[in-house]
């Protein structure tokens, strides 16, 4: 078979599933109930999805649940009349942009890896060119058996045949290690992944993201008003186009999308001493992270009493180091890895970003009013420009998603 065929409906990098017809192929297994989460995040990514089970998976969920979910009708049988007088599963096969199997059971993988189509499931993934992919679940023994990684071993050296998971943990057969379906959420991901162009396959990024912390006294800090959400859309963007992404957080509220390196951090020092451990050999490197400037000289030990102050308190801070510049400065002629750093501004922003480029020695620097209203700190919206060596090279507004792609955009062009 040649490689995989390209997606019917348009690619948006930032909605990869809206439009999409993803049919969702449900083996027999109890995690088939975990399938129906799966068809509703789809569905609400923007997916049509079209369900197709196995004879055995309509013993544990009714097709009428996913029809009910879908909105569409479930093939469950090759030879009915009313079912393939709706859309027939070959003009299913065709139609679809990616099918996903899940639960993919021990047998349901053993029959796709003899190459048979002898179900609306099999069927269906034989007469596609879409990609196919592949969460498998069953008893960890079923899926630790030799036979049964030899079936996943061929599978997966088929080019259009990705997997998600297992699992590890508790298994409804009582027994502990792999055999979990991956969580629908990370199924949604890996598809999110598949629509996606991978144009940062084989990079490996570092990302830092959120406020840093800086401790006044066991209960206090001194803080800023980043979620993190900007940091963490470009690592989800990264991950989503093919890096291999090394997170850098501070505090944050936030859940870190899957798939990522997550290196949890409090204060602008710690964050200096991850990215010393994660930025050699990088490819490049994005500072959305709102890192303090001052940090109090002194923590005190114990909590600081208004009774014992007198009514007033007077805090010395010391600088904290500059960690955008000392990694621009730290780098050579080669200019590797690629800096991107941001501006956060409340006048002037395009002067003060570039003012940055220059005195942090970035190759791109994200200037954001961080003092407009429905965009910046905490906001789910963003609105950049961003500067380069040769002026202003691209403004972006929207989702910070959609920012987080562009900004990306700029750093695979210069990466070559
Ligand atoms: O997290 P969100 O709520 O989504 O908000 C997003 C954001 C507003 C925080 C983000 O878009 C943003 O602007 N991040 C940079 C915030 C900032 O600290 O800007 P700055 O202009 O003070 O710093 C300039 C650059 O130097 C930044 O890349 C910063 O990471 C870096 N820096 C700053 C101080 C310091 N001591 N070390 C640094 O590395």
């Amino acid at each position: 078979m040649d490689g995989p065929r390209l997606s019917a409906a348009p690619l948006d990098p930032a909605a990869p599933l809206r439009g999409a017809t993803v049919v969702v192929g449900v083996g027999g297994g109890i995690a088939a109930y975990k399938a129906c989460e799966l068809v509703r995040l789809l569905d609400k990514a923007g997916a049509k999805v079209w369900v197709t089970m196995t004879r055995r998976a309509t013993k544990f969920v009714s097709p009428l649940t996913f029809q009910a979910l879908s909105g569409r009708p479930v093939f469950t049988d090759l030879f009915s009349l009313t079912e393939e007088a709706s859309i027939g599963h070959i003009q299913l096969a065709d139609r679809a942009d990616l099918v996903i199997l899940a639960p993919a059971s021990a047998n349901l993988i053993a029959r796709l890896a003899a190459g048979m189509a002898d179900d609306a499931v099999t069927s269906v993934v034989l007469a596609t060119k879409a990609p196919v992919l592949l969460a498998p679940s069953m008893n960890v023994n079923m899926w630790s058996h030799p036979l049964t990684q030899r079936n996943v071993q061929t599978l997966a050296a088929l080019p259009h045949i990705s997997i998600v998971g297992p699992g590890d943990g508790f298994l409804a057969c009582r027994w502990v290690g792999p055999g979990r379906l991956a969580d629908p959420a990370d199924i949604v991901e890996a598809a999110a992944s598949l629509r996606t162009p991978q144009d940062l396959r084989g990079r490996r990024l570092v990302v830092s993201a959120g406020p840093t912390q800086e401790a006044l006294d066991p209960a206090r800090y001194l803080g800023n008003r980043s979620s993190g959400k900007m940091g963490l859309a470009l690592a989800l963007a990264a991950r989503r186009r093919g890096a291999q992404v090394s997170l850098v957080l501070g505090p944050t509220a936030q859940v870190p999308p899957p798939g990522v390196e997550v290196v949890n951090v409090t204060t602008a020092l710690q964050m200096q001493a991850a990215l010393a451990e994660r930025v050699p050999g990088a490819d490049a490197v994005i500072m959305a992270a709102a890192v303090a400037d001052f940090r109090p000289r002194q923590v005190a030990p114990q909590k600081l009493k208004r009774s014992r102050l007198g009514g007033e308190l007077t805090l010395e801070l010391v600088s904290n180091p500059d960690l955008l510049a000392e990694l621009g400065h730290a780098r050579g002629d080669e200019r590797r890895p690629l800096l991107v750093g941001f501006a956060a501004e409340t006048e002037d922003v395009v002067r003060n970003a570039q003012e940055k480029l220059a005195k942090k020695r970035c190759d791109l620097v994200v200037g954001n009013d961080v003092s407009a209203p429905g965009i910046g700190f905490g906001a789910d919206d963003n609105a950049v420009v961003i500067v380069g060596d040769g002026g202003v090279v691209a403004t972006i507004a929207g989702s910070k998603l959609v920012v987080a792609h562009g900004i990306l955009d700029q750093v695979v062009a210069r990466l070559g």
